[in-house]
């Protein structure tokens, strides 16, 4: 088609996209183009007519038929042979078609990153599925994946805390260690008030924080002891959503302590450093605030203690110069944008990010509850993500019956929801609606993989043989396999999973359309091999892409 358009209009419309779309409706065959449309104008020719002299200038021999229609629509069909050889590479491929990157490049994925002795919210659920999501796509797209959970491990906060644990005479780091999610909250709870009312608590509280950095080991035990507890709470949640995570990917805020002081000594020794209030600040080009005055980042503050921002610095440095990545992926709440970009400004500026290297950061909406605001208890406080996974898997647990599939259907049906969105999107935590088993859902997707499962497991054989494809719905159906690939792709390039769910939507629904008109185990001969083929093929695709978003199918349900 591209060669078509230069060969008839000439090279000024070389690299033009063709803009080959599925087609809206079947009888438009499989996909449509309207660039004669689009070209009409510059060209001052009729839609039609350019239609014309297109469809005699593209070579469709062999690949299907292209046909020109009502105002200056082109529509393709592609030959069931075509078809045929798509799905038989497809089987023939461990890879499912998804080339290997000319040159796979090294990425680290920076998500979920809780804070320690706080509970992981909601806030913190969309980090984890959606990151963990693109660490797989990227990943099997090809690409050297490295998992970073950059967790909150450091700040003052600590020096209240442990200075709360050693009034209350807690101080063996081991029993310090195996306090729970709600031990250590209340813990946080009795600092916090005590912070707030007792002036010589608040005082011990900050020479506890100068303590903890200059290594005092009583206060280092205890403050590891806080962080080992936290983490394996995270861990029983990671480990209950089924995400990747393990205590290797762990790069807390902590590890970066010793790098922070040389962070501000090289921005000075730059001259990127200016005072401001007793802070020293950063002003990268091209951030105002509202009143147009520009916009500092923090990097130490007032009372001399270093902020996020100097965290996150040290932390690209430590990427860029020790695990010698090519691009940054950072899956962060939408609200630090700003935090963000302007990290990465100071960074470029300050030539630790070289433009080799690129840096993105993936935000994300806000979880709404019911009400359509940001999803809080009754009294307030931010749900946990502990009480939201409950209440999935209560609602699988009433519509299935194996009590070993609930955890994996309430997985798939808060995952599915989350990553369908556009991640821009708020979106309403509503668990009937996820969990249902019929409509855009993960419990769909995992009910259509288990009917294919039961399906195959009735003629069960060695290896699979496609043959023609005579019914449209065949046809259909091998249609959207031939787009997985694809699809992988755009989500490793685009960063985007909610392309994958989509797809897989589509080849769900297209699975249904072939049931209703193909019958399987009572077809004869090269038909019945043909459709189970088929079959095989879309188990396939349907578990692996599944899996990419990080949800497994059981094959029975
Ligand atoms: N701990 C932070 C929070 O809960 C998120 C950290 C994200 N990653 C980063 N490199 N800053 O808001």
């Amino acid at each position: 088609m591209h060669d078509a358009v230069v060969t008839c209009f000439g090279d000024a419309y070389a690299g033009i996209d063709p803009e080959l779309r599925p087609a809206t409706r079947p009888e438009f065959g499989h996909l449509q183009s309207n660039l004669p449309l689009r070209l009409a104008g510059p060209l001052g020719l009729s839609p039609r007519d350019i239609g014309k002299r297109l469809l005699d200038a593209v070579d469709t021999s062999g690949l299907g038929t292209l046909e020109l229609a009502g105002a200056g629509f082109l529509n393709i069909t592609w030959s069931p042979d075509i078809l045929e050889v798509a799905v038989g590479g497809l089987l023939a491929d461990p890879q499912l078609g998804v080339p290997v990157p000319e040159t796979p490049r090294r990425v680290v994925v920076d998500y979920s990153s809780p804070n320690v002795a706080k509970q992981m919210h909601v806030g913190h659920l969309r980090s984890t599925v959606i990151g963990d999501s693109l660490a797989r796509v990227l990943a099997y797209a090809g690409h050297d994946v490295v998992r970073q959970n950059h967790l909150g491990d450091w700040g003052t906060q600590f020096g209240m805390l442990v200075e709360e644990l050693l009034g209350e005479d807690l101080r063996d780091p081991a029993a310090v260690a195996d306090l729970d999610m709600s031990a250590l909250l209340a813990l946080y709870q009795r600092a916090k008030a005590r912070f707030d009312d007792d002036p010589g608590f608040a005082d011990a509280a900050r020479l506890r924080v100068v303590a903890l950095q200059s290594g005092d080991p009583t206060t280092l035990a205890l403050w590891r002891a806080l962080v080992d507890a936290s983490m394996a709470e995270f861990d029983a949640i990671y480990s209950r959503l089924g995400v990747l995570l393990t205590d290797e990917d762990f790069d807390g805020e902590s590890r970066y302590n010793p790098q922070l002081p040389g962070v501000v000594d090289d921005l000075d020794a730059l001259g990127l450093l200016t005072e401001s209030a007793g802070a020293l600040v950063v002003y990268p080009d091209g951030f105002t605030g509202r009143d147009g005055a520009p916009l500092p980042l923090i990097v130490r503050k007032a009372d001399g203690g270093f902020g996020y921002a100097a965290t996150d610095l040290a932390t690209i440095r430590h990427r860029v110069d020790d695990l010698a990545v090519d691009r940054i992926v950072y899956v962060v709440d939408h609200r630090q944008s700003q935090h963000f970009e302007m990290v990465f400004a100071v960074a470029r500026a300050a030539g630790w990010l070289p433009d080799s290297v690129e840096v993105q950061h993936v935000g994300f909406g806000t979880v709404l509850g019911p009400d359509g605001r940001p999803f809080k208890t009754r009294s307030g406080e931010t749900v946990s993500l502990t009480a939201l996974l409950d209440a999935a898997e209560e609602a699988a647990a009433a519509s299935y019956a194996a009590p070993e599939v609930a955890p994996l259907v309430a997985n798939a049906a808060v995952k599915y929801a989350d990553l369908s969105n556009h991640l821009a999107r708020d979106y309403v935590f509503d668990v009937a609606r996820m969990s249902a088993t019929t409509g855009e859902t993960g419990p769909y997707l995992q009910y259509a993989h288990a009917r294919v499962c039961s399906i195959l497991a009735q003629a069960p054989q060695q290896s699979y043989a496609i043959g023609p494809l005579s019914h449209p719905a065949e046809q259909r159906l091998a249609l959207e396999l031939a787009g997985f690939a694809a699809v992988v792709t755009k989500v490793a390039d685009s960063l985007e999973p909610h392309h994958l769910t989509a797809y897989l939507y589509g080849l769900a629904t297209a699975l249904t359309g072939f049931y209703e008109n193909c019958p399987v185990l009572k077809a004869d001969g090269e038909v019945r091999q043909t459709r189970l083929a088929l079959c095989e093929a879309t188990r396939r695709v349907l578990s692996r892409g599944l899996r990419l978003l990080g949800i497994e199918a059981p094959r029975r349900m």
